[in-house]
């Protein structure tokens, strides 16, 4: 493990200028845990062959820009458990589990001011982009890293007054007992948060003008095909059925509560958004373009192509649309 400091400032704001990743399924982001110890794990929405090969200096853009779009969305949650949490011990501690480059670690903060903040990744350079996201935005202080892989470094987080794990748990094998590890690290009256799930998100309409209107649903039986295959490979993997509340409160958590946050930006994008919209198709065409059939994959050929005036670059009807749902729980105080 290891553990450092972060300090700078600036606002984090610049979100819903940025672009988004994003596999587009309502798993959040990414999907593809890497586990060699030489690159730490991967999670890359949900594309990628060969989980184990990811290059996380190439993801980063795609992870900061997603969770950069969601900003909004993810400050909405953070609002709605700190309402939760009125009248309740004060969040003096936070765990913000696979924080990846910590741009919600960061939020977490400025949700939080009273709270230290401590992203924990399996990835020493994600958290190498935390710090530096933490100083630039003068949370240094109150930002901490630890770099840890779970379920084995559970030993090494400390208690805290929130744990929230924003698209990171489904990238633990035995879930169950991950969640079971979070209540353990909960101070009585703490809260556990889960960002699972959501919608799939939508970037055109069904009928774009060419080929078969409804590519995107198509791509996302495909991207949730990889989320199993992800998931069936972990370790120590289990199934699981996603009812997050029912799991909570099997690990002895009460109160389970659950919300979805909107992500809306119609159009016509800014060009920063529709930059990340472009990618995320270019992501989708290297990872699942070989299983869309020839008239879907020359869609998508032309959809990622910069100089097509029926491309992501320069068409009018691009947006982006989606929902993520949070869900809490606590233990009793
Ligand atoms: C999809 S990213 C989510 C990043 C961030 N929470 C967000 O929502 O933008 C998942 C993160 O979990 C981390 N991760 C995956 N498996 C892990 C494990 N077993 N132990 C620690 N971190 C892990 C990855 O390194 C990655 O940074």
């Amino acid at each position: 493990m290891s553990d450092s400091r972060g300090h700078d400032g600036r606002n984090s704001h610049d979100d819903n200028h940025r672009s988004t990743p994003e596999g587009g399924q309502g798993h959040g982001s990414g999907h593809a845990p890497a586990h060699g110890p030489a690159h730490g794990h991967g999670h890359g929405h949900g594309h990628g062959d060969g989980w184990a090969d990811f290059d996380w200096e190439t993801l980063l853009p795609l992870l900061v820009g997603e969770a950069e779009l969601f900003s909004g969305a993810y400050r909405e949650a953070a609002a709605w458990i700190a309402g939760q949490r009125s009248g309740g011990p004060e969040v003096r501690r936070i765990l913000d589990i696979g924080s990846g480059p910590g741009v919600v670690t960061c939020l977490l903060a400025e949700a939080f001011p009273g709270a230290e903040v401590v992203a924990v990744d399996g990835n020493r350079a994600l958290l190498g982009h935390a710090r530096a996201r933490a100083e630039r935005l003068g949370l240094g202080d109150r930002v901490r890293t630890v770099e840890t892989e779970l379920p084995d470094g559970f030993g090494e987080l400390g208690e805290a007054d929130l744990v929230w794990a924003g698209n990171s748990l489904h990238h633990l094998g035995d879930q169950r007992a991950a969640l079971a590890g979070f209540a353990r690290l909960l101070r009585p009256g703490g809260t556990v948060a889960l960002a699972e799930g959501g919608l799939p998100t939508r970037r055109l309409p069904r009928d774009i003008g060419m080929g078969r209107p409804g590519l995107e649903a198509r791509i996302d039986v495909l991207v949730d095909e990889r989320f199993a295959k992800m998931r069936a490979e972990l370790p120590d993997a289990k199934e699981e059925t996603e009812d997050w509340a029912a799991l909570l409160t099997s690990v002895g958590l009460v109160s389970p509560a659950g919300r979805s946050f909107l992500v809306d930006f119609p159009a016509p994008l800014d060009p920063a958004v529709r930059e990340q919209v472009a990618y995320t198709f270019a992501r989708t065409a290297e990872t699942v373009g070989d299983q869309l059939s020839p008239e879907d994959a020359a869609v998508l050929a032309r959809l990622t192509d910069p100089e097509d005036e029926a491309g992501l670059a320069r068409r009018p009807d691009v947006f982006l649309l989606t929902a993520r749902s949070v869900h809490t729980a606590r233990r009793a105080g």
